[in-house]
């Protein structure tokens, strides 16, 4: 059985961190989106709004340093405040993506937080890490440790 391979009855814990965005929280979705993750059984290990200062937001956001819209995504994501929680559960990288849905929330399929509850690209509702490496970049960047 390869590494990333788990038997069915196995369960290796693993974390991601989710942002709810400034416009999730002006809308009041944060208890919605909450609900959710805890509905499908994942632990809230960790959770803190706060707004981002310039500086923590081009870090969390370095992979997308050199795309063109890199500017509006700092300015929007500073632009109120955040609600960050981890997220503890089996595969929970890739099952809160899905859970989060495609980054163009029109086009987001019904049933995903993005496809239910938003228009939007930049403000697309929620962010989700999208590898281990980035929650650990994500994570420590947004709680300071
Ligand atoms: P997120 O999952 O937070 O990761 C990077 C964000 O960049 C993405 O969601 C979008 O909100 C935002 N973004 C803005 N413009 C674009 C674009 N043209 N393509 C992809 N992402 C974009």
């Amino acid at each position: 059985m390869g590494a990333k391979e788990q038997s069915p009855m196995s369960s290796v814990p693993e974390e991601t961190l989710i942002v709810v965005k400034p416009d999730g929280v002006r809308r009041g979705l944060v208890g919605e989106i909450l609900r959710r993750f805890e509905a499908k059984g994942f632990s809230v290990t960790r959770v803190q709004m706060l707004t981002m200062t310039k500086a923590q937001a081009e870090e969390f956001y370095s992979v997308h340093r050199k795309k063109q819209f890199f500017g509006e995504l700092v300015s929007f994501i500073t632009s109120g405040p955040v609600v960050g929680m981890v997220l503890t559960g089996r595969d929970a990288v890739a099952t809160v993506r899905r859970m989060v849905g495609a980054t163009k929330s029109w086009e987001a399929a019904a049933g995903t937080i993005r496809g239910d509850y938003g228009l939007g690209l930049t403000d697309n509702t929620i962010h989700a890490s999208d590898s281990q490496e980035s929650f650990a970049r994500e994570q420590k960047t947004f709680f300071g440790k």
